[in-house]
């Protein structure tokens, strides 16, 4: 029998005890027990999933309703921005021209502007084997006839169209007077005047006729091929222009990265105070390697894991992620100097999403161009072994207080529900939930 004040004793040791244990300082101090203590936590791509996206079936399924004998005129599509970019626009223009009745000229790939070269859509894609799977979509030609091929086609803008325009109301009257006409598609087409061999033009266009040139596809095994088995691609993303324009506050960063943020900031001044924390739990900050690490971890990723890190040049703060994850490569290292210094950004994009398509799993730690094109590819190989990155549950969540091991479990719980149900990746229109 204890006496009253021994067992308060007792009783207050035992809660110090789990309070030490359980309050591991900081999220990214990686204590060695907050490692250990969830090692019984399966890793998170053995879940068994409840819902998938997969290629829908009026896409798949359905034969093309029979092209238009006559042609209304000849488009080319003119796109801007980084590959991954510039092909999403691409294919909202394939969908675009049938829609029209239009001939498809190849599009124009407006890569000086942002890459600061010019490789155009030839070097990247393999032109005719996207002639030959839009066979019965639409019609594409190299060569325009002799009688417009000297012409520049007829600007039509469609940013300044407001709301949600239509196509065929708002564009179709300057394709029928110029007969050659380029455009830069705008997402803001009415979706109810969108008929479905539209809709299946833009999906064949996007996810089944856009291969890479023959050289890229080997010089992309070359290097898928370096990477030790089985791998990981993480797309991480924090170099100081994204960084700059999130208009994000970081603290405990190099004053080698803060002079780069700065440098690329411009007028674009970063949230403070509560203005902050409110951006910061809507999931507008990208994650530093640091968090990715941590949050990794939560997710039972192995530290020995392989990963290829799909990454420009820039990145910031590297030391964060792979102080913990050794084994992550970078293709800087993997190419031969010859062959990475003589690299367009765009070929080395290419490459990245090369790998990634074909990757064991992929986690990217932000959600745009690339990882959408990337999950979707993904999906039609069925590799599901794809996530993203919650930076709106890691913001909320460390707001909330929570460290150490119950800022792990959290986090655990969010992408795990998100992994499980197919959350957090919504494919395009192209893709319908399946349930398995
Ligand atoms: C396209 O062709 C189809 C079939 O020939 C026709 O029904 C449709 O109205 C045409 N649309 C346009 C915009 O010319
Ligand atoms: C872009 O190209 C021009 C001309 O070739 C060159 O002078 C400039 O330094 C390049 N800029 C960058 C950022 O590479
Ligand atoms: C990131 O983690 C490293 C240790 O791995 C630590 O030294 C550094 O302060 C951390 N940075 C931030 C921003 O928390």
């Amino acid at each position: 029998m204890l006496k009253k004040p021994l067992l308060s004793i007792v009783v207050l040791l035992i809660v110090s005890l789990f309070l030490i244990l359980f309050s591991s300082s900081s999220p990214f101090s990686g204590t060695p027990y907050s490692i250990t203590s969830f090692s019984d936590r399966p890793e998170i791509w053995s879940l068994r999933r409840v819902v998938e996206w997969r290629p829908c079936k009026w896409w798949l399924q359905q034969p093309p309703s029979p092209l238009p004998a006559h042609s209304n005129g000849y488009i080319r599509v003119d796109c801007y921005g980084g590959l991954n970019q510039m092909r999403r626009d691409f294919c909202d223009g394939v969908g675009i021209a049938r829609l029209l009745n239009a001939t498809l000229v190849l599009p124009k790939f407006e890569v000086a502007a942002y890459w600061n070269e010019s490789s155009g859509f030839a070097d990247v894609f393999d032109v005719d084997y996207f002639i030959q799977e839009m066979n019965g979509y639409v019609k594409v030609v190299k060569d325009l006839p002799a009688d417009i091929a000297s012409k520049e086609p007829f600007r039509v803008d469609c940013s300044k169209r407001k709301g949600r325009f239509d196509y065929v109301e708002s564009v179709l009257p300057a394709l029928l007077e110029h007969r050659y006409i380029s455009m830069t598609p705008a997402m803001s087409q009415r979706r109810d005047r969108y008929p479905l061999h539209g809709k299946a033009t833009l999906c064949q266009a996007c996810y089944t006729a856009l291969r890479l040139t023959n050289s890229l596809e080997k010089k992309g095994l070359e290097l898928l091929q370096a990477i030790p088995k089985p791998f990981l691609s993480l797309h991480l993303r924090f170099e100081p222009d994204m960084v700059a324009y999130s208009q994000c506050e970081y603290f405990g960063l190099s004053s080698t990265s803060l002079k780069a943020i700065e440098a690329a900031r411009a007028d674009r001044k970063p949230w403070a105070g509560e203005a902050s924390r409110i951006w910061r739990n809507r999931g507008k900050c990208p994650l530093t390697p640091n968090e990715t690490a941590l949050i990794l971890q939560a997710l039972s990723v192995p530290t020995n894991t392989n990963i290829y890190l799909a990454a420009g040049d820039g990145l910031m703060e590297l030391e964060g992620l792979t102080s913990v994850y050794t084994n992550a490569v970078r293709k800087s290292t993997l190419l031969s100097d010859e062959d990475f210094t003589s690299m367009h950004g765009n070929t080395k994009a290419a490459l990245d999403y090369y790998v990634s398509i074909n990757s064991d799993y992929y986690i990217a730690t932000y959600f745009g161009n690339m990882d959408k094109m990337v999950a979707a590819i993904r999906a039609m190989k069925g590799l599901y072994k794809t996530l993203f990155l919650s930076r709106r549950a890691f913001a909320v969540f460390t707001s909330q207080g929570l460290r150490g091991e119950r800022l792990m479990e959290a986090l655990w719980k969010a992408h795990r529900d998100d992994f499980v149900m197919s959350r957090g990746s919504a494919l395009s229109d192209c893709f319908c939930e399946f349930q398995l």
